[in-house]
């Protein structure tokens, strides 16, 4: 280990007998105990994970015990943590540690990261704590603080930058202490290195870290950039007849799923699909007002423009009648609407 990389342990363990987490309910416990936690921990904080590790434990308190229970009572001690892959997973987990491991925990590398639901990190950590095996982790928050102190280029999508900031990890893992180190590290990313308006003057590794010194502890970790949002357009139809209004029940899947809407015409070519869709109801609009709301979904951003068609008349029959209806304003409250379409509405009413 080169000088540089003992400065960086020594730091960072100083730092962790001092203002590190020492007392955590999973710490110095059981390989199974520490698994559990750690899979626990994987999308979840501290602070959320405790008490559902407790009652976890309280009900599966070993590996046998949750290999043998039901699927089912394990995904209801898991109600509320989310993401049950991780839940299915480890269940799963234990049945092999039951039936390949002779029921007790596995201790090397590949035996642990073959179990479903760890990975590479995972199994260091769980090995570290359990064994006092010298493993590296990087899970987010060790990741954040490495790619910060030697300034990695890259995001965590590529795979330079993940073998990158893999060897840094191997490389200021100290021999001695792994656990404390790991430990610490999760903590210093959690505690100190936050991701934005991180604490650096409480940080042990400010003196090295060379964002520090050059300012640029926002632009690390480095962020993929963002692609332009694609635009798309629809137009909806807007029948209106005294003070009701025609709405349209949206199919189960796709967006907005089930609620009532505006019948809607898909963009470009809109007048002549709606005169085509809509030719029983044999009326032009009489207004078309374009983008009149944009809407920003996580992929796209979507412009609704709106015809408005003024009814002398209701037509005689209504040719879907599961899915289309006439309402009345005051009555729009007990549909459910996509917000846009509900301020769109109101908007019209002002
Ligand atoms: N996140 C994942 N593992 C953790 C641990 N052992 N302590 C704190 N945060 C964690």
């Amino acid at each position: 280990m080169d000088a540089d990389a003992a400065s960086f342990a020594n730091r960072v363990l100083n730092w962790y007998q001092r203002y590190g987490r020492h007392d955590l309910p999973w710490q110095r416990q059981d390989a199974y105990r520490v698994w559990l936690s750690e899979i626990m921990l994987q999308q979840t904080q501290v602070g959320t994970v405790i008490p559902y590790y407790q009652n976890f434990i309280k009900r599966f308190p070993n590996i046998k015990q949750l290999a043998d229970a039901d699927i089912d009572e394990v995904l209801q001690h898991w109600q509320g943590l989310g993401y049950y892959a991780r839940a299915r997973n480890l269940h799963q987990a234990a049945r092999i540690v039951r039936d390949q491991h002779k029921g007790r925990f596995p201790q090397s590398f590949d035996a642990v990261a073959a179990l479903p639901g760890v990975g590479r990190s995972t199994a260091g950590a769980i090995l570290s704590f359990a064994f006092d095996q010298r493993w590296p982790i990087l899970d987010g928050n060790v990741k954040r603080v490495l790619a910060r102190c030697f300034r990695v280029p890259g995001w965590y999508g590529q795979s330079d930058t993940m073998k990158q900031l893999w060897y840094l990890a191997e490389s200021v893992t100290p021999a001695e202490q792994a656990p404390d180190f790991n430990q610490a590290m999760m903590d210093i990313g959690s505690m100190v290195c936050l991701k934005s308006k991180p604490k650096c003057e409480a940080c042990p590794l400010k003196e090295i870290c060379s964002s520090y010194r050059h300012h640029s502890q926002a632009e690390y970790p480095q962020k993929k950039p963002a692609r332009v949002k694609p635009h798309k357009h629809t137009l909806m139809l807007l029948h209106r007849h005294a003070d009701q209004v025609l709405l349209w029940r949206r199919p189960p899947s796709g967006i907005w799923g089930g609620l009532w809407s505006l019948p809607e015409v898909d963009a470009e070519p809109a007048i002549e699909l709606w005169q085509q869709s809509f030719l029983s109801m044999t009326q032009l609009p009489n207004k078309i007002q374009e983008s009149v709301i944009r809407h920003q979904f996580t992929h796209y951003s979507l412009d609704i423009s709106l015809a408005i068609i003024e009814m002398e008349q209701l037509p005689h029959k209504i040719f879907d009648q599961d899915n289309y209806v006439w309402v009345g304003i005051e009555a729009l409250g007990d549909h459910g609407l996509p917000t846009p379409v509900r301020k769109l509405l109101a908007s019209l009413q002002d």
